[in-house]
């Protein structure tokens, strides 16, 4: 039995061997050139634990084009190995295409000892990921994240899931997969904007875990491209570590939703014309305000925080930002880390360090009547009317 909630990062220097690879965990390799080497299959037996009577790979259209017969060819070395496709991008992750898996995957005749290897970004991870824990009462699943969002942060840990009309993620369980490759490489076809989003993602985990890899991407020149993908294996281990103490996000992994709250609202209401890194880097001005308001967030962190974030956000991908409060409020509400009907978010102190209220939680109250100006707020200092 996989005891995925352990989740190893393993790196080059252990691969050849695999030593360092450990049975009872969710092993996660992180390699420059993985999947090039022929070894795509080798990996998956070994993260599987065994050879899977069959294959199937869930992806995009837009990766299939690039990857898909590649890892095709190197899968059907070791089993019969089928492709699904969806097309690209948040809309595909809804209930009607994840009932459409399911029903391709029980055409195909994957059986409980076969595979689902999901090769893609956060869409594909989330809703494959689902897929496979709710199919014939879960098959074991492995992720191949290509985006740098996927490879940092939504291929590890086990969240899967679909939006719904009320509200994004809202339908889901918490999956491990059996293990996660990812090779840097595929960021070389990565279009500017989406690496944008995983560094997002890298600023939270600066604000959140470590004043380390913050100041690290302040030095960078990020804005113009400068290559962060050192920061890749840094930031899966700090996943790993929180998600390994708090795998089912009651206690420490809710502060990996700084910025969320707002983020996801973001998303939702701008019907997901609003990519997840963008709105999230927005959500974490509006809420590094709110933290800054109630008197946590020292004001030094707070205005390096809101420079950094700065230097990345171009107002041409800003324009979704005009859109109801209303309905950004209403989606609010149904966030997961509520509680009694009241708002709660995850908040920071400094830079690399989250606030814990005095009963001991990493989820703190926030009043509702602050949402609308920590909202104004972000959209005047990112100057969108
Ligand atoms: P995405 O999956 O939509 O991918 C973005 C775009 O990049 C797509 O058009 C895709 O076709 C393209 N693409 C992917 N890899 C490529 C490559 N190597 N070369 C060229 N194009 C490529 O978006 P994303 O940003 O990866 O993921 C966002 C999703 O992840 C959201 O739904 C979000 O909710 C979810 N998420 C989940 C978690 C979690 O813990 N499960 C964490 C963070 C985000
Ligand atoms: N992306 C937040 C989490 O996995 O908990």
């Amino acid at each position: 039995m996989v005891r995925a909630t352990i989740i190893r990062v393993l790196n080059s220097e252990n691969l050849a061997s695999l030593r360092g690879m450990k049975k009872d965990s969710c092993n996660i390799i992180v390699a420059e050139g993985l999947f090039a080497k022929n070894k795509i299959g080798r990996f998956v037996v070994e993260l599987l634990n065994r050879t899977p009577t069959s294959c199937v790979i869930i992806t995009d259209s837009t990766v299939k084009k690039l990857y898909g017969s590649i890892l095709v060819q190197e899968l059907s070395r070791i089993a019969r190995t089928d492709l699904i496709t969806l097309p690209p991008g948040e809309r595909s992750k809804g209930f009607s295409q994840c009932t459409k898996i399911l029903s391709d995957l029980a055409k195909l005749g994957l059986d409980r000892e076969g595979a689902l290897i999901l090769l893609g970004g956060g869409v594909v991870g989330d809703i494959g990921g689902f897929a496979a824990s709710i199919y014939k009462r879960g098959v074991k699943h492995v992720q191949i994240p290509t985006t740098l969002l996927a490879q940092i942060d939504s291929s590890i840990g086990g969240k899967t899931g679909v939006d719904t009309e009320w509200g994004k993620n809202q339908i889901g369980t918490i999956y491990q997969p059996a293990g996660v490759l990812i090779d840097p490489a595929f960021l070389k076809t990565l279009p500017r904007h989406e690496i944008l989003n995983g560094i997002g993602e890298m600023i939270k985990y600066g604000v959140t875990s470590s004043a380390k890899i913050f100041s690290e991407l302040e030095a960078n020149d990020i804005e113009s491209g400068s290559d962060i993908t050192h920061l890749i294996e840094p930031c899966c281990k700090i996943k790993a570590r929180i998600v390994s103490k708090d795998p089912n996000d009651f206690g420490i992994r809710s502060t990996l939703n700084y910025g969320h709250t707002i983020g996801h609202s973001l998303e939702a209401a701008s019907n997901y014309t609003m990519s997840h890194g963008i709105s999230v880097l927005v959500g974490m001005i509006s809420e590094g305000w709110l933290a800054h308001e109630l008197g946590l967030f020292q004001t030094t962190d707070f205005l390096r925080q809101e420079a950094l974030i700065k230097r990345l956000l171009r107002k041409d991908s800003l324009l979704n930002l005009r859109m109801s409060q209303n309905r950004i409020t209403k989606f609010a509400l149904t966030d997961k880390k509520n509680a009694s009907g009241k708002l709660r978010m995850s908040l920071p102190e400094r830079i690399g360090r989250m606030h814990v209220t005095k009963d001991g939680s990493f989820k703190t109250p926030v009043p509702i009547d602050l949402l609308k100006p920590s909202i104004d707020y972000a959209k005047n200092v990112l100057s969108v009317a």
